[in-house]
């Protein structure tokens, strides 16, 4: 295959394109992204910042992937290596047709919880990578607040790790991939959460949990409400030992 790709963060939107990622993708002969279902708001913004660098979008439909509640860990990791196979001979299929050299768009940075650098090594084509601006950034800016306390420590984690992070002994911890975060047991801890950062829908609460629970959920769905999609994200800090 004679492909070059370029795995481009472009954080939450045009908006925070970087010169050096405005400029790699001008230098691009297309750009290359999923489209998941039949609507895909995230797609939308992923056109938008091609057209606003006069790239052209090559749009692959995403694999179906099995998310049966029910399914358990290895359930749940076979659905996922199907799913990323899929996707792999979706992408390799184009890059084998158009050749050239093809942007990768990353929503937010590629270096957090995000596949599309292990899928541009598994194509075994020559590929680099620009940094974008990644959500937890977002968020403390948003905040006005440092991820961590003077010299300490922050643990990036998922929704589906936090418990067992909390007790491995983590007090504060940066929660993505909320889906079925349960908050229970934390009412003593602080967050600062953040929905739909940087784009339609955008929304902050910060508190005890306990005192802001019910204001996170309202503001989840008013989030969902005026975008048509939703993520969130947020700091979780423990009460002083
Ligand atoms: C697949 S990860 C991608 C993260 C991305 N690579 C980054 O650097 O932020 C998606 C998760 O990031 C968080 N996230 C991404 N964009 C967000 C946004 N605009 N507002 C709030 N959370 C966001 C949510 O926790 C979401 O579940």
């Amino acid at each position: 295959m004679s492909a070059t790709v370029r795995v481009l963060g472009f954080g939450m939107g045009p908006q925070h394109v970087t010169p050096e990622v405005a400029s790699a993708l001008r230098g691009c002969d297309y750009a290359l992204a999923v489209q998941k279902g039949d609507e895909d708001p995230l797609l939308d913004v992923r056109r938008a910042v091609a057209a606003a660098h006069g790239v052209e979008l090559v749009v692959v439909r995403d694999p179906e992937r099995d998310r049966s509640p029910g399914l358990d860990r290895t359930g749940y990791e076979g659905a996922v290596a199907d799913w990323y196979a899929a996707r792999l001979a979706a992408y390799r299929a184009v890059l084998e047709e158009r050749g050239g050299t093809c942007a990768f768009l990353v929503w937010g940075d590629p270096s957090l919880y995000d596949g599309t650098i292990r899928l541009a090594r598994e194509l075994g084509v020559p590929c680099d990578v620009l940094p974008g601006v990644s959500a937890p950034q977002v968020l403390a800016a948003r905040h006005r607040i440092v991820l961590h306390e003077v010299g300490q420590p922050v643990h990036v984690t998922t929704a589906r790790r936090l418990r067992s992070d909390v007790a491995a002994g983590q007090r504060n911890l940066v929660v993505m991939l909320t889906a079925g975060v349960d908050l229970d047991g934390f009412e003593d801890w602080t967050i600062w959460w953040g929905a739909n950062l940087g784009g339609a829908g955008e929304q902050l609460v910060a508190g005890r949990v306990g005192a802001v629970v019910g204001e996170i959920e309202a503001a989840r769905t008013a989030a969902k409400a005026e975008a048509g999609w939703v993520m969130d994200l947020f700091l979780l800090r423990g009460p002083e030992a």
